[in-house]
Order: C-alpha cells, then sequence, then structure tokens
C-alpha cells in the first residue's frame, strides 16, 4: 500500500521559474529541459462525492479510504488532484516526491491538523501539543521535547523501562502457554498487544508502571483504551465533512468525540499529577519523559498537558498495530521468524550486556520491522501544505518484534486492513504461541 502525501495547494497560476532536467532512461542524450505542464493538467480524481457523503453521514466512517487512494494511484497514475471544500489537495505517492516535498520544507512544517481534535481544543480551552502545532510555536515545542525523548540519552534512560515491560508481556504468554494443556495457545494478540504498548508507552511517558504483571489492565485503564478507540474512530466519522455540517448531521458522533476526549484528557492530567506530587516530595520512583518536562520548566503546566495527551494517543495503537502486523508475517513466513530467532540467539550475550546494542546486533529484525512498516503504514498519508512552488511529476505544483516462542498462524491470505485514523487490522488476528522444541 502506497503511502499517501497530500499537498494542498490554495495558490493557482505563478509564474514558474524554474526547469526540471531530466534523462531518458537508455538513451546518452544530454540533458534536456523539460517544461512542466500546469498544475491543471495533473490528473483529476472525483470521488463519487453524494455516495461519500452519505457513507460517512450514516456513520460508517473511512474504513476503506486507503484502498480507495490505493486505487486511485493505479488509475490515474503517481500523482493527482482533487478538490475539498475549495482547497485544491495533491496526493503523491512515490519516494522521489516525499523527497522533493522535504527539499522546499523550511525548518518549520505546515500541516492541517484533524479538524475535531482542534474543536475539542476549542471547545474546552485546551492548548495545542506538537502534533496540532505549526510554525514557530511547533520549532520551540519540539525544541524542548527531543532531549527527553529522541536523544541518545533519553534512549538510554528509556531502553530499560520497554524492556522491563516486554519482559513482563513474555513471561507472561510463556506463563499462559505452558498452563495450557494443548502446550501451546492461540489466542487474540491485538488486545493483549495493545495492553502491552500501553503499559511501555505508559512507563516511558510518566514513570509509573500499570498492573505490574500480567495482561490485563485495570479498569480505568480500560475506559482508557475504550475511549482511545473511539476517539480515533469517530475522528473519520468526522473530519471529511465540514463542521458546520456534521454539526446538525452528527450529533451523536460529536458528543461520543468530545467525552472520549475528555476520558484521555481526565487521564492525563491524573498520570501528570502524580508526576508533580512525586517530584515535589521528593520521591521519585523512576525517569519519565513528564519528570524530564516538569523539571525543565521551560513549557507551562497547560503545554506539558497538552504534549502528554498527544504522546499517549500517538504512541499506543501505532506501535501495537505494528507489532501484531509484525507477528502475523512472522507467522506465514517460519524461514524469516527462524532466522530471526537465530540472530537474537546470536546477540543475546552482547545486548545482555549493553542494552543499546540492540539497536545496531539485531539487522534482520530492524528490516523485519521495516518491513512491517513499509507494508502497513499505519499512519497511511502524511500532508503538507507547501509554502513554495514546486514541480512533481513534471506538473507543476503551485505554493500553499519473542525469542522461547514460534508463532504460528492458519492463515496464508492477508489481513483486511482499516482506516480509523491508525490503518489497522479489521479484525484481530488469531495467532498460536508454542514453545520452541
Ligand atoms: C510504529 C510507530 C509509529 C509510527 C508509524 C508513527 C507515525 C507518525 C507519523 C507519520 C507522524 C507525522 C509526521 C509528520 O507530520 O511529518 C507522527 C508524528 C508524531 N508521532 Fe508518531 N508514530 C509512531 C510512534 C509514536 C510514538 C511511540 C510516539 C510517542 C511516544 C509518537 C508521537 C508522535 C508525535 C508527538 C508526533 C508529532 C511530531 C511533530 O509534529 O513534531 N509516535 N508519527
Amino acid at each position: 500500500m502506497a503511502m499517501a502525501l497530500r499537498v494542498t495547494a490554495d495558490v493557482w497560476a505563478r509564474p514558474w521559474q524554474c526547469l526540471q532536467w531530466t534523462r531518458a532512461l537508455g538513451t546518452t542524450a544530454t540533458l534536456a529541459p523539460k517544461t512542466p505542464k500546469p498544475f491543471e493538467a495533473i490528473p483529476q480524481y472525483s470521488r463519487n462525492k453524494w455516495l461519500k457523503m452519505i457513507q460517512i453521514l450514516r456513520e460508517q466512517g473511512q474504513e476503506n479510504l486507503h484502498l480507495e487512494v490505493h486505487q486511485a494511484f493505479q488509475e490515474l497514475g503517481p500523482i493527482f488532484r482533487h478538490s475539498a471544500g475549495g482547497t485544491q489537495i495533491v496526493s503523491v505517492m512515490l519516494p522521489e516526491d516525499a523527497e522533493k516535498l522535504y527539499q522546499v520544507e523550511r525548518m518549520v512544517p505546515c500541516r492541517q491538523a484533524p479538524m475535531p481534535w482542534l474543536a475539542y481544543r476549542e471547545f474546552r480551552g485546551l492548548r495545542r501539543g506538537v502534533f496540532l502545532l505549526n510554525g514557530a510555536d511547533w520549532r520551540f515545542t519540539r525544541l524542548q521535547l527531543n532531549p527527553n525523548m529522541l536523544s541518545p540519552k533519553a534512549i538510554q534512560y528509556f531502553v530499560p523501562l520497554v524492556d522491563v515491560v516486554a519482559r513482563d508481556f513474555v513471561e507472561n504468554l510463556k506463563k499462559r502457554m505452558l498452563e495450557n494443556v494443548h502446550g501451546s495457545m492461540s489466542i487474540d494478540i491485538q488486545s493483549n498487544m495493545f495492553n502491552y504498548t500501553m503499559k511501555a508507552n505508559h512507563f516511558v511517558i510518566f514513570g509509573e508502571r500499570l498492573g505490574l504483571t500480567g495482561h490485563d489492565l485495570n479498569p480505568e485503564h480500560l475506559k482508557f483504551t475504550h475511549a482511545l478507540d473511539s476517539m480515533f474512530k469517530s475522528t473519520t466519522q468526522l473530519m471529511f465533512l465540514p463542521k458546520s455540517l456534521t454539526r446538525w448531521t452528527s450529533t451523536g458522533v460529536w458528543k461520543g468525540h468530545f467525552e472520549s476526549w475528555d476520558i484521555i484528557s481526565e487521564y492525563v492530567t491524573k498520570s501528570i499529577k502524580n508526576v508533580y506530587r512525586e517530584l515535589a516530595e521528593g520521591r521519585q520512583q523512576s525517569w519519565s519523559v513528564m519528570s524530564e518536562m516538569v523539571a525543565q520548566s521551560t513549557l507551562s503546566m497547560d503545554a506539558i498537558h497538552a504534549n502528554a495527551m498527544e504522546l499517549i494517543v500517538g504512541s499506543v495503537d501505532t506501535t501495537g498495530t505494528s507489532l501484531v502486523m509484525t507477528l502475523f508475517e512472522l507467522a506465514r513466513n517460519p524461514d524469516v521468524q527462524q532466522a530471526l530467532r537465530q540472530e537474537s540467539l546470536a546477540a543475546e550475550a552482547s545486548i545482555a550486556a549493553n542494552p543499546q546494542k540492540a539497536m545496531s546486533d539485531l539487522p534482520l529484525l530492524r528490516a523485519a520491522l521495516k518491513e512491517t512498516l513499509r507494508l502497513y503504514p499505519v499512519g497511511s498519508c502524511l500532508d503538507r501544505i507547501v509554502d513554495s512552488d514546486l514541480v512533481l511529476q513534471n506538473y507543476h505544483v503551485p505554493a500553499g518484534m519473542l525469542k522461547t516462542f514460534q508463532v504460528e498462524t492458519l492463515r496464508q491470505e492477508d489481513m483486511q486492513m482499516a482506516y480509523r485514523y491508525v490503518l489497522m487490522p479489521s479484525s484481530s488476528p488469531v495467532l498460536t504461541f508454542r514453545p520452541v522444541s
């Protein structure tokens, strides 16, 4: 499935100053200038608007959006455009086009945030975090977050936290598997995996371990994960039509959307309060992204809350889905699974001595994860509003990863994926875990 990059252009005719130079394949011809074709010549995509609108209004969301976009690329080629509410949207899928877009991007990205997310923040008077910000505010916030999330030092701090939750998850699977009379166990992996990613992310972000052992979460955390689910689902039901229209036609969905955000927001407020309390009482139990943010005190409490909300929302389903799909692919590609097992056995001693080695000594695992992200891009679409002219496809676009188990599946056919803001399997694959003989 191709990743769609959507370019929003809001400027029309502007003189084009730059020429694209191409060398025809198989020729020794000298570089010849090729005049870009005008924006209007980009193949136009016309969705059957009425049918689509009725589908959205029936509150069915847009679960097949990714398939529709894939089909549009197959029919129209690697670039097409459509108009949405007076805005011209150009969709591209090739890496070379993504590269060009990143080249014209300046120090700060300009993106269109999901309208229902912004509507909630406006309604409650809440700030936006880094995911929803653009321009200078985005840059300032990213610079505060980066040292606590992306720096080698931060990674050194959070790898052991993820490791302890991962070991607990694996131990629990092992226990359940061995208790089973068949000596193996077939389970719905998705909910188990989401509980794991929820615990791992929560530990890293807030420094608190949820449900110390086992795979179950307590009712409060379950309420939170249900709220996450319904927030994503209602997002896709609301984001493709104007707010003015859905206000009248989808009041129930809006109500549900805001209620889900309220639960997420309260959960985050409570978790941050714990961080503040521990810091104030000098009894901080663990390193966490949030305790660093609070101690750093360059962001206001409101901004810390806004970013914590986006970090937890952005982390659970993305990593959960990627791991589920990696396990599914390994289950139906036993040779690759065997090769990965061998690689991890060979690297075991060096990684035990130095956990950082997990990054460099497991190249096959790394490749398997990357391949899963290529096959199942959880964030199926990226958008940028371009602020300088560029040429795409010779069209002028104006500005605007179980070491001790083997995992099996009887299923050889592909998984059906559903767009629920995060692209995820429409039903959970049943995977069988068996001890390696
Ligand atoms: C498989 C895992 C993940 C995938 C595929 C993924 C994908 C993405 C994508 C496509 C974007 C948009 C980037 C852009 O606009 O240029 C993004 C942004 C973001 N993600 Fe993730 N993500 C993943 C995991 C996570 C995790 C674990 C966290 C938090 C702990 C997180 C937090 C964020 C944040 C805060 C942003 C906004 C960044 C910014 O605007 O500067 N994501 N992610």
